[in-house]
């Protein structure tokens, strides 16, 4: 049995321009490289002979590793580069690093930068499919897709099941495109954590802010928890890291608040402690490494799709075989 893909997109930059049908054809392709890895097919020749790029210009270690692997297991070239270990650290210009980096062979640029906007610039800079892996404040769409990818598995159709976001949503561009991404497949969502780090202004994205913990951790079908993103806070929002805590941090007792089924869920990396009780990560209710395991498959399809669409080519689905 095999259906015919309809993606027109080379670049994924953000998930504003995705319509929910977009996004689940990623989820039909991403579980299509699930199941054959279930069946023991790792390797594909989609990207036979192509070199993708990871040019990762802040740390990473499950976003740059879920693209080396799933570029590999799509069987391109892969090669990363740091920021330290780029000319970039000599004063060359993005844009002259990207086109340094095409004029070397690069097929797709896999980008990652401290920049909101960095990605976007980028794929006005060179004519190859540029992914987003996260630009400053702005977005990190994989990680919304990857994520909410796991809740559909989980919790079937996304259609109002609640979703709450705890933690540090100013800062965060995983919220960012959450947000987006669970509107766009029906969920209801709530954003809560203290007022300095989930300002009312979230409202206008249609979602709902709660600076009451209790009633957001009670209705949700799942829950997402963010670090404080440190490196990109030029104050302190809270008194401390132990207050944060003891105001806001998921442990036990505020565990009993949720529904028996509720799912726990963290992009990572998580402070153990802080906005997570130890024990809770690694509970039965967390799907934490899942969303990880789930992040390779459904690059994999992104990077599919994004060159088969430079290329004009169509993507078909095949059911795998036992
Ligand atoms: N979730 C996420 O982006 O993790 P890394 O920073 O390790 O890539």
């Amino acid at each position: 049995m095999s259906s015919h893909i309809k993606w027109d997109k080379n670049s994924l930059i953000s998930i504003e321009p995705l319509s929910d049908t977009e996004i689940k054809s990623i989820f039909s392709l991403a579980q299509s490289y699930k199941s054959a890895a279930e069946h023991g097919r790792l390797k594909f020749d989609a990207l036979e002979g192509r070199t993708v790029i990871n040019l990762f210009l802040e740390p990473s270690t499950r976003t740059r590793l879920a693209f080396e692997i799933a570029s590999k297991r799509l069987s391109a070239e892969t090669l990363t580069i740091s920021g330290d270990a780029s000319s970039l650290s000599k004063g060359e210009s993005l844009k002259d690093t990207a086109r340094n980096i095409v004029a070397l062979g690069a097929d797709i640029i896999i980008m990652r930068h401290a920049s909101s906007g960095a990605a976007e610039y980028l794929s006005n800079t060179v004519d190859i499919p540029i992914i987003n892996a996260g630009d400053g404040s702005h977005a990190h769409p994989t990680q919304a897709l990857l994520d909410c990818f796991t809740l559909t598995e989980r919790l079937g159709s996304l259609k109002k099941k609640k979703v709450t976001i705890l933690g540090d949503i100013l800062f965060s561009r995983v919220a960012r495109s959450n947000i987006h991404c669970l509107k766009k497949l029906g969920a209801d969502v709530t954003l809560a954590g203290p007022n300095t780090l989930v300002p009312k202004a979230f409202e206008s994205m249609g979602v709902r802010v709660s600076h009451n913990l209790k009633e957001a951790l009670e209705e949700a079908d799942a829950i997402m928890l963010l670090r404080i993103q440190h490196e990109r806070q030029t104050s302190t929002h809270f008194p401390s890291i132990g207050e944060y805590t003891t105001s806001f941090g998921l442990n036990e007792r505020r565990a009993h608040w949720l529904k028996p089924n509720a799912i726990i869920m963290h992009p990572g990396p998580i402070n153990r402690g802080v906005e997570i009780d130890s024990k809770l990560a690694d509970s039965e209710h967390s799907v934490i490494l899942d969303q990880v395991k789930n992040g390779v498959f459904v690059r994999m399809a992104l990077l599919h799709l994004c060159y088969a669409a430079h290329k004009n080519q169509t993507i078909s689905i095949t059911e795998p075989t036992n």
